[in-house]
This record gives structure tokens, C-alpha cells and sequence, in this order.
């Protein structure tokens, strides 16, 4: 045995060695770390099934709901959301099945929340319905206008704003939100049929933004007010100030 053992070269003697001590870390790394019940029925733990079973239950599931509020998912079935379960928005409602009036769930209802799927990332399918959501009527919550079960655009605009939308969310982020646009272009009635040929009226003078920014007697304090006749008189007013957009630095 001895000298079997002397016959073999020196280097394989060693190397032997290495793989004799890299099998004994293996059995005692599978015997001593590797739980008992590992491969008993596959590669994993046995006892992890009875672990996964045993804790409770948060999600109801897509179908769950429809039994008590049949309405409603029968309002979600044809919608645009068709395809966003309850529980995505509600969050998980097991609790509240055994409960309905002990366990509320709440109603996602603040402004935040859409734009979690719906603000726009260059990463997202083009044709996704996408909103910048500090230009995107930025004054009231979403479901003021969209209906959450079953979001559409309201009713296409018709005002102004169907055509001149950019200028319009301009203006809703202004101090002049709460002009009409008819308060500073006269519309000639058949401008919206025929655009080109009837265009509404531009303001033309300085005395026309003096109207409400002249300091004098009749115009209000809450307004800010300048001299008119020492204020730039040598140019318009929207020479410097965007009347949709007006800033004052
Ligand atoms: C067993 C019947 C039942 C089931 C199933 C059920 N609900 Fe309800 N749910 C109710 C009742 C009843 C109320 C009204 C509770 C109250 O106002 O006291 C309610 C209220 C709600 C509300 C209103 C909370 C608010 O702010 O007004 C939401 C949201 C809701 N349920 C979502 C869900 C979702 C999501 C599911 C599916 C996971 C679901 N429900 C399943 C019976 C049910
Ligand atoms: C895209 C998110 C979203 C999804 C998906 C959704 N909801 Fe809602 N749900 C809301 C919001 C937001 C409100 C608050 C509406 C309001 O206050 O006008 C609400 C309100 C409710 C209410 C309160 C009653 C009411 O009509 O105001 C119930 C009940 C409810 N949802 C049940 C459901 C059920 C059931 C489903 C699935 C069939 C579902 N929701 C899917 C967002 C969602
Ligand atoms: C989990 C992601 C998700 C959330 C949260 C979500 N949506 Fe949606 N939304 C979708 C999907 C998916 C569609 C359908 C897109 C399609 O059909 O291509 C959609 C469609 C829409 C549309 C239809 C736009 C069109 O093409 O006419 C509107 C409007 C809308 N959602 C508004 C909302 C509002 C308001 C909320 C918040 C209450 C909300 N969404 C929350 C995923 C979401
Ligand atoms: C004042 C009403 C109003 C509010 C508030 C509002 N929207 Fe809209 N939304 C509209 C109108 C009108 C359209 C269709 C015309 C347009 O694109 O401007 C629309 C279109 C959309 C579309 C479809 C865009 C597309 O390209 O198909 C989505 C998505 C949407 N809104 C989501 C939202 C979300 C999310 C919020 C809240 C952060 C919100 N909206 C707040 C009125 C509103
Ligand atoms: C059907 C679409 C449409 C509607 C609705 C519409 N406009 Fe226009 N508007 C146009 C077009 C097209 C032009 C011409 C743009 C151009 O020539 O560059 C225009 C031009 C204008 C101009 C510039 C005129 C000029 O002489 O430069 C003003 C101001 C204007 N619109 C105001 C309004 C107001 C205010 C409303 C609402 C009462 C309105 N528009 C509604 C399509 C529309
Ligand atoms: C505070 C008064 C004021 C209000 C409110 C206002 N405008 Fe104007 N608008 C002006 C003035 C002033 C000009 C002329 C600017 C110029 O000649 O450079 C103008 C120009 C325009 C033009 C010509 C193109 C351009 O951008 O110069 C259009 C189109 C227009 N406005 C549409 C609208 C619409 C649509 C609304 C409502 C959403 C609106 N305006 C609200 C004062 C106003
Ligand atoms: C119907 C009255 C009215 C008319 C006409 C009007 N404005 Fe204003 N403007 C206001 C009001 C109201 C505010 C301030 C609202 C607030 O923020 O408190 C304002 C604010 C401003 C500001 C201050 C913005 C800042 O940063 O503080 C400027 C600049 C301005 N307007 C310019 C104009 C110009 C230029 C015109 C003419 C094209 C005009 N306005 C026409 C009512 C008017
Ligand atoms: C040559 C450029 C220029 C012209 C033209 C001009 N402004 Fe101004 N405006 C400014 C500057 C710069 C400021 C801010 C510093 C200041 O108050 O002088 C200002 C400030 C204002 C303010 C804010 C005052 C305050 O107390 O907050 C109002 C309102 C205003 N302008 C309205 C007008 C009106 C209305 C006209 C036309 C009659 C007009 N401006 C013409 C440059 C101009």
C-alpha cells in the first residue's frame, strides 16, 4: 500500500488530497446547513409548503368582489380598467370579505395615486394612455373628471380648448386661470366653424390690461397694480409679459 502510494507522482499525491478534503466539506455542508426535509419532493424544502400554507391570507382574488359588488364590476368588465383588479387599487381585501363593515378598505381618491401607471415614461408602450400630470389640469383630483371603474376622457372638450389646447393648460397654470378666454378675445360667433376666416378679436391697447392693472380708484386691491402711464409706456404689455402665462420677476 505503502509503496503503491510512493509510486504515484508527487503532484497527484497532493491534488488527491485537495479533492479528499473539498468531499468531506461537501458531506458536512449537505449534512450540517442543508435542512432535513431538502428533496424530499423536489429541489426545496418540504416543511416551506406547510409554512406558505399556514400564513394568512391577504388577497381575495380578481372574482372575489363581484359577489357583493356585482355593480360595480359589472361597470369595470366593458371599461378601460378592465384588465386592473380591485385589489390593485383597493389593496389586499380578504379581511374585508369575512367583514365587509368591521374592515373598510380604502378608496384611492387623491391625485397621486393614477400617475403611478399613467404619468408619462419614455419607458412606456407608446399608445398607453399617457398624462404630464403638473400640466394635466393640475387644480382638481383625477376622479373629478375620470370616472375610476370606468375611465374615459370626459366628454371631448368643446370650448376654446378642443383646438387651442396647449394655450389653454398654459393658462390653468397661470395667474389668469380664472379669465375666460373671452374675456380678452371677442369670439365673432363663427370662429369655431370656420377659424381662418373669423378669427376673435386680440387685445390691441395697454389700456386693455389697464382695465383690471391701472392703480387707480376702481380697480380692486387684490389685483396687482402698476402706474400705467409709467410702466414701459413705450411698448405693449404682452412685450414682456405672456398674457396666458403672465410672471412678474
Ligand atoms: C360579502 C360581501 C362583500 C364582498 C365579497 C366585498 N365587499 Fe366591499 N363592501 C361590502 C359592504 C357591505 C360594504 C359597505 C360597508 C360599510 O359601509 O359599512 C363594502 C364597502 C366597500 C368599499 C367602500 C369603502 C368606502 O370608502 O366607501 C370598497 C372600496 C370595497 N368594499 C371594496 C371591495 C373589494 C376590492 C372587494 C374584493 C376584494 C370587496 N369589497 C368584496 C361587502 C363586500
Ligand atoms: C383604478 C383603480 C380602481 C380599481 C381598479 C377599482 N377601484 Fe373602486 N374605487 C376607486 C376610486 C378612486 C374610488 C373612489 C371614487 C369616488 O370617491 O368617487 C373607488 C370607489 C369604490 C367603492 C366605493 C363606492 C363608490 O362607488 O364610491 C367601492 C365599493 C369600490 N370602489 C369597489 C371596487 C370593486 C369591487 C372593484 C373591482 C371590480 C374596484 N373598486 C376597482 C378606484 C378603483
Ligand atoms: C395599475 C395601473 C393603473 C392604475 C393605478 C390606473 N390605471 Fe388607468 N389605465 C390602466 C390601463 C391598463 C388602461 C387601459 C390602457 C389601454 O386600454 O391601452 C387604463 C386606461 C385609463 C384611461 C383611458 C384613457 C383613454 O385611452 O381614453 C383613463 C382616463 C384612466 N386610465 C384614468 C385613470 C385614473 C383616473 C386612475 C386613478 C383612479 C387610473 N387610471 C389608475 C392602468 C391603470
Ligand atoms: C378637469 C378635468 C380633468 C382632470 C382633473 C383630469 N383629467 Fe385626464 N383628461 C381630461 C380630458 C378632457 C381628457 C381628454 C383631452 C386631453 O387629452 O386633454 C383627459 C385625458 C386623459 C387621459 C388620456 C390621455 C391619452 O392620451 O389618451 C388620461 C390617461 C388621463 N386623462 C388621466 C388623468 C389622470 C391620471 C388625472 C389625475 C392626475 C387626470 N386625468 C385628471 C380631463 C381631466
Ligand atoms: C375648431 C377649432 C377652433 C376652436 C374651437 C377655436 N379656435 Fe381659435 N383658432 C383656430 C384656428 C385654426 C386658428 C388659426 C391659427 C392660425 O392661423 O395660425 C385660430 C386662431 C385664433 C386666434 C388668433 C387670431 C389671430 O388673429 O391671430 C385667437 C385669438 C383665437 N383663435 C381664439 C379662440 C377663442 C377665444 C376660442 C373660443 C371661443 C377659439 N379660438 C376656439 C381654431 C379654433
Ligand atoms: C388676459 C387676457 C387673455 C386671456 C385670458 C386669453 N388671452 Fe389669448 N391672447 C391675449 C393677448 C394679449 C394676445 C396677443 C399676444 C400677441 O399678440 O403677441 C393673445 C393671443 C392669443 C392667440 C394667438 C396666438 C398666440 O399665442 O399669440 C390665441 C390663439 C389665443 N390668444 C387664444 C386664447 C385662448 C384659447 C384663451 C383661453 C384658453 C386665451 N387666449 C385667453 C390675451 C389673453
Ligand atoms: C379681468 C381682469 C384682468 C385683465 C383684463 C388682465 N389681468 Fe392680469 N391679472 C389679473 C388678476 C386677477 C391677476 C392676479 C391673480 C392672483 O394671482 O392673485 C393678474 C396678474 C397679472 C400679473 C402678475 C403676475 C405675477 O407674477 O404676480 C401680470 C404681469 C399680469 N396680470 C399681466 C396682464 C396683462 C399683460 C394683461 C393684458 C393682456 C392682463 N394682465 C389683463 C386680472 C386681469
Ligand atoms: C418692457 C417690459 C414691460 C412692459 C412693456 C410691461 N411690463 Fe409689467 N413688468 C415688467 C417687469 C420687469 C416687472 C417686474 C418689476 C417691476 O415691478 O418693475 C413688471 C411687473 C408688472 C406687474 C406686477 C406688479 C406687482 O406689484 O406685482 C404687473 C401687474 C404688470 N407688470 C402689468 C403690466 C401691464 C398691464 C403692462 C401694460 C400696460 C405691462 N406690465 C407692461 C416689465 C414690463
Amino acid at each position: 500500500m505503502k509503496v503503491l502510494w510512493k509510486r504515484i507522482p508527487e503532484q497527484l499525491r497532493r491534488l488527491s488530497i485537495l479533492v479528499l478534503l473539498l468531499i468531506v466539506l461537501f458531506v458536512m455542508i449537505r449534512t450540517l446547513l442543508v435542512p432535513r426535509d431538502f428533496g424530499k419532493y423536489g429541489h426545496y424544502r418540504a416543511s416551506a409548503v406547510d409554512e406558505i400554507v399556514s400564513q394568512s391570507i391577504h388577497y381575495a382574488g380578481r372574482e372575489a368582489c363581484e359577489e357583493c359588488h356585482d355593480d360595480i364590476a359589472g361597470v369595470k368588465s366593458s371599461g378601460f380598467h378592465r384588465n386592473v383588479a380591485c385589489e390593485v387599487c383597493h389593496g389586499p381585501g380578504a379581511a374585508h370579505m369575512e367583514d365587509p363593515s368591521g374592515v373598510q378598505l380604502t378608496a384611492p381618491r387623491e391625485r397621486g395615486y393614477c400617475p403611478l401607471c399613467h404619468e408619462y415614461l419614455t419607458s412606456r408602450p407608446t399608445g398607453f394612455p399617457q398624462i404630464v400630470s403638473d400640466l394635466h389640469n393640475p387644480m382638481k383630483p383625477c376622479i373629478a373628471c375620470h370616472e375610476p371603474h370606468d375611465p374615459k376622457p370626459p366628454v371631448t372638450p368643446k370650448g376654446c380648448e378642443a383646438c387651442h389646447a396647449a394655450i389653454a393648460r398654459t393658462l390653468s397654470l397661470s395667474h389668469h386661470v380664472y379669465l375666460p378666454c373671452t374675456r380678452c378675445h371677442q369670439d365673432p360667433g363663427s370662429h369655431k366653424i370656420s377659424p381662418r376666416e373669423f378669427t376673435p378679436t386680440k387685445p390691441t391697447t395697454r389700456e386693455f390690461c389697464g382695465e383690471c392693472h391701472a392703480r387707480n380708484d376702481e380697480n380692486t386691491k387684490g389685483i396687482p397694480q402698476i402706474e400705467l402711464v409709467n410702466h414701459y409706456s413705450r411698448y405693449v404689455c404682452w412685450q414682456c409679459h405672456y398674457p396666458h402665462l403672465p410672471e412678474a420677476q
